[in-house]
């Protein structure tokens, strides 16, 4: 089995590239042995970075608005690829412009997964904008009491492990969630609880959202996001799945338990 991880380097696909030991980290700066240069961007690097490979974690090009054709002309090429797992998003539909055509491709192939992960616990640190509201003091969404069923992304690279190397394919989609769905101010609560830094949250207009993060982002992406934050806000992600008990044999982990060892 040859594993091609596109996004190794990234937050899911560095979890995943340390659980499978023998896999190829795809990124356009390699610098480790394990490291082979592929580029969403530069479709010449594709056939390199496929050689013997015939399995597949697909992270699709970030922030492009229509990424189905490239990943198309890289399916293509990917002939001796028989299984990929595919990283999408609870909250993109099949109907969704853009990242809504993918699930399709990936299943016309014979082995398939698609991953449907709810929102990260990791926008909470790094460089994501909640993460710097939470250095703030104040996480800022437009989400309103809206519940999101957090997801570490552990346990998301470990659904994935186990879809690209069981024996049989899941050929399914896999909408995977944390234990418990929480509102932002939940989850300002429980930072608050466990680090003793006060940390609240306020919630803005989908329009004012949307103009915070065009600070940031292309505007067009800006609206996206904000979209999303309202989808939140009208219940979206208000629920719980036990995919990663079915899938791994462990629980998911809790976002307290995320905050004791991320959040300091
Ligand atoms: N954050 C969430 O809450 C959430 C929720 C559900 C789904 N998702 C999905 O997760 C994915 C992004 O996750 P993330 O924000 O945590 O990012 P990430 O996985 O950290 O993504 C960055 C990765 O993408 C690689 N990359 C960037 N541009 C590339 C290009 N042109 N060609 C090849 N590789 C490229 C980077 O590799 P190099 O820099 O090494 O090249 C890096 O490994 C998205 O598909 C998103 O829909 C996110």
């Amino acid at each position: 089995m040859n594993v091609l991880v596109i996004g190794g380097t990234g937050t899911t696909g560095s979890l995943l590239a340390n659980l499978l030991p023998d896999a190829r980290v795809g990124t356009r700066k390699p610098v480790l042995d394990d490291h082979v240069r592929f580029d969403w961007d530069d479709p010449s690097t594709f056939d390199a970075a496929l050689d013997g490979v015939d399995r597949v974690y697909l992270i699709p090009p970030v922030g492009v608005a229509d990424p189905a054709p490239v990943v198309e002309s890289f399916l293509a090429r990917a002939r001796l690829v028989r299984r990929v797992v595919l990283l999408s998003s609870s909250a993109v539909g099949e109907s969704a412009t853009g990242m809504g055509a993918l699930p399709a491709l990936v299943r016309a192939l014979p082995e398939w997964a698609v991953l449907r992960p709810s929102w990260f616990m990791q926008n909470f640190t790094g460089d994501h904008p909640v993460a710097a509201g939470v250095r703030d003091g104040e996480i800022v969404t437009g989400t309103g009491d809206g519940k999101v069923g957090f997801i570490d992304a552990a346990d998301i690279a470990a659904v994935a492990a186990r879809a690209l190397t069981d024996p049989l394919p899941h050929n399914t989609d896999h909408l995977i969630t944390g234990p418990e769905a929480l509102s932002y101010a939940d989850a300002a609560a429980i930072i608050t609880e466990v680090t003793g830094r006060p940390v609240r949250h306020r919630s803005v207009s989908t329009a004012e959202m949307a103009a915070r993060l065009a600070a940031g982002l292309p505007r067009e992406f800006a609206e996206v996001l904000a979209q999303l934050d309202e989808d939140i806000r009208h219940g979206a992600e208000n629920r719980v799945t036990t995919t990663v008990l079915d899938v791994t044999g462990k629980p998911a982990r809790t976002f307290r338990d995320f905050v004791r060892t991320s959040i300091g």
